[in-house]
């Protein structure tokens, strides 16, 4: 790249994410053309949690399948698996012990886009997601809204609360405040299982899929933020946070702290990236930057080093079917499925953990 265009490409670039903010991550990013040619095969990315997922969107792409539909027929698996305690049944639920899930997909060719959120007694979030889009001139429909239309689209009415996901939410609950009557589990002189583990998440499935016509589709589905205030909404149904999609350039995702991913708009910002010709890998750990960067204007979460005290998993997926995700923290991992077969790899991040 000329350095004069390298030089407007930076200057974009922190116009898009804050001024000084982002300027140095897009400094410390190496800068790569976009490739202009098509991806030799379908290429499918996704979180961590979705090997399934990716295995089957590749397999229907290589049948010809839409990459929307492709998605959203992967992270379905997901979302019915009652052992992923992030998404779907089995997904933990909200403060009053109430799973509510939210979902977007989109359509690269049409551009369309649908979402859900605070859904309940429905399994497939991401399906609606898909009706909306489809069958509807909307984008999203909350609450009792979203729950009458996926009744009214044949999605059969469902329990997603498993007895595991019930005795996390009871444990959370028990130990919330030690001044209150219920009994922390070290004030209890019986029944001293003291050993499990209370899970709380912001776990989400994310997947992304590049058709080899060069054609996008992008989709996340998650139960949200654990023990959230009911009607929280998070980053994953939002357009342009949690998911997006432009034909043109690519599709990305996020994972974790959804308010975080929100805030600094994620997917749209790694979308824009790439289509200025950013690399997948770039675009996540630059938009990893910002988030960070901005968490420091909120000291409650931030730790005594100016390090977040939370995680995002970001994924990008180019037109042309180059990839890369990155995290925050080390340890992130994605899912991948292209002519090399389906495989877990290692993101990149910010932050060591200690
Ligand atoms: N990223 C999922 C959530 O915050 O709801």
């Amino acid at each position: 790249m000329h350095d004069q265009s390298r030089r407007r490409f930076i200057q974009s670039a922190s116009a898009l994410t804050g001024a000084g903010l982002l300027g140095v991550s897009a400094r410390a990013a190496s800068i790569t053309t976009r490739l202009s040619r098509p991806p030799t095969g379908p290429v499918v990315i996704a979180s961590a949690n979705g090997l399934a997922a990716v295995t089957k969107a590749h397999e229907l792409l290589i049948g010809g399948a839409d990459p929307a539909v492709a998605v959203v027929e992967g992270v379905g698996l997901v979302e019915a698996d009652p052992n992923d305690m992030s998404v779907g049944l089995g997904g933990l639920p909200n403060e009053d012990c109430i799973v509510e899930l939210d979902a977007s997909v989109m359509h690269g060719p049409t551009h369309k886009a649908g979402a859900v959120a605070a859904l309940r007694d429905t399994v497939h979030a991401a399906q609606v997601a898909l009706k909306v889009l489809q069958t509807t001139d909307h984008v999203m429909l909350v609450g009792e809204g979203a729950r009458a239309f996926a009744r009214q689209n044949g999605f059969p009415h469902q329990d997603l609360l498993t007895p595991r996901a019930r005795e996390a939410w009871l444990r959370w609950k028990q130990q919330l405040n030690n001044g209150d009557d219920w009994l922390d589990v070290d004030q209890r002189d019986w029944d001293l299982d003291t050993n499990k583990a209370i899970p709380r998440t912001t776990g989400t499935i994310h997947c992304s899929a590049v058709a080899a016509s060069g054609d996008l589709g992008s989709c996340t589905t998650t139960s949200g933020l654990s023990y959230k205030i009911p009607g929280r909404v998070g980053d994953s149904p939002i357009i342009g946070a949690g998911m997006f999609c432009d034909n043109t350039a690519g599709a990305a995702g996020a994972t974790g702290r959804g308010e975080a991913v929100i805030q600094s708009c994620g997917a749209h910002a790694m979308v824009t990236l790439m289509g200025q010709g950013m690399s997948p890998n770039d675009a996540c750990q630059a938009v990893a930057r910002t988030i960070a960067e901005r968490s420091k204007l909120q000291r409650r979460l931030i730790d005594e080093r100016g390090r977040p005290r939370f995680d995002v998993k970001l994924y990008a997926l180019s037109k042309a079917g180059e990839f890369g995700a990155a995290s925050i923290w080390s340890g992130g991992r994605f899912a991948v499925a292209d002519e090399a077969g389906p495989r877990i790899e290692a993101a990149a991040y910010l932050y060591e953990r200690d």
